[in-house]
């Protein structure tokens, strides 16, 4: 099985059973959870466990959980409450199928199951990484990290902010999960502080290049190909890296924050080429 395999299966079989009254909502997270995104972040958790000497089996469980953590923000990031977009994944957004009541719960409930997944294969002797690895996903996905830099996207919708601004809202909207898997896949298999910082660096600069290609594409993409509507942060009056950048400036700051990540592989001891394989590959993706 291949690691992307790998992932689809045990996303599924993480879900609860639908023999209950509960069953719409457990519809309504599987829709979205296996609507088949990239991937990325999970891979990300396996191929640092992996480079840093940790076992595949081991990382699953929260390459699972940050899966469904960023499952969960697209729901609610879709909600006509928030971007109110009516495509996710090459398909109608989840409140579209099933209301916006459903939506925020299949939302909240993904939030749970990422906390209860990651800590499923707990034993005495994981107990420490696995607290590490939980309470560094809880700080990267809360106030301070993910759901911070939504409220700083919502709060400055019809605005024109500046550029230290959109920096400080990337680094937590969109960065902070990424940065949180590569963390997590070394802090899983045992490493050390300083292989911890070198993830934190890779994770840093792949997650705001990542935010400014999403920048990128919404300008520059086909909406079939994207799976996502395109044009939607102009709509909603956003600035963007784009937006006050311009596209060719963008495509150099993608160029060097992945050089800036590739080069924190060097430290690690292990193979890191499919990690390098992995930063290239997103720095020219096209959806
Ligand atoms: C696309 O990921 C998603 C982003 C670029 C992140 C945007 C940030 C949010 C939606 C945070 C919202 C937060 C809350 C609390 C509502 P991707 O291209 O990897 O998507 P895929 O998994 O579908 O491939
Ligand atoms: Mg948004």
């Amino acid at each position: 099985m291949t690691l992307n395999e790998r992932i689809e299966k045990a996303l599924a079989d993480y879900l609860p059973g639908k023999d209950c009254l509960e069953k719409r909502l457990i519809d309504s997270m599987e829709y979205s959870l296996l609507a088949g995104g990239k991937r990325i972040r999970p891979l990300l958790v396996l191929e640092f466990c992996q480079l840093c000497g940790g076992s595949i089996e081991d990382a699953v469980p929260f390459a699972c959980a940050v899966e469904m953590i960023h499952t969960y923000s697209l729901i609610h990031d879709d909600l006509p409450c928030m971007d109110n977009d009516d495509f996710r994944r090459g398909k109608p957004s989840n409140h579209k199928v099933y209301g916006e009541d459903t939506a925020l719960l299949a939302g909240d409930a993904l939030q749970a199951l990422a906390f209860k997944t990651a800590t499923s294969n707990i034993t005495q002797e994981n107990a420490y990484n696995t607290a590490r690895a939980v309470n560094n996903l809880a700080e990267y996905c809360g106030a301070n990290g993910m759901v911070g830099g939504q409220i700083i996207d919502l709060e400055n919708e019809g605005k024109s902010s500046g550029i230290d601004i959109l920096k400080k809202m990337d680094k937590k909207k969109t960065a902070a999960i990424i940065k949180s898997a590569c963390e997590m896949g070394c802090i899983v298999a045992g490493a050390g502080d300083e292989d911890i910082k070198r993830a934190r660096v890779f994770g840093e600069s792949i997650g705001i290049a990542f935010q400014i290609q999403d920048d990128i594409l919404d300008v520059t993409a086909d909406q079939s190909k994207l799976g996502k509507p395109v044009g939607s942060d102009k709509e909603n009056e956003k600035s963007t890296y784009v937006s006050l950048l311009g596209l060719e400036e963008c495509k150099s700051l993608v160029e060097s924050l992945t050089a800036k990540a590739i080069d924190s592989l060097s430290g690690f001891k292990g193979d890191s080429s499919a990690l390098k394989e992995l930063a290239l590959s997103l720095s020219n993706r096209e959806y």
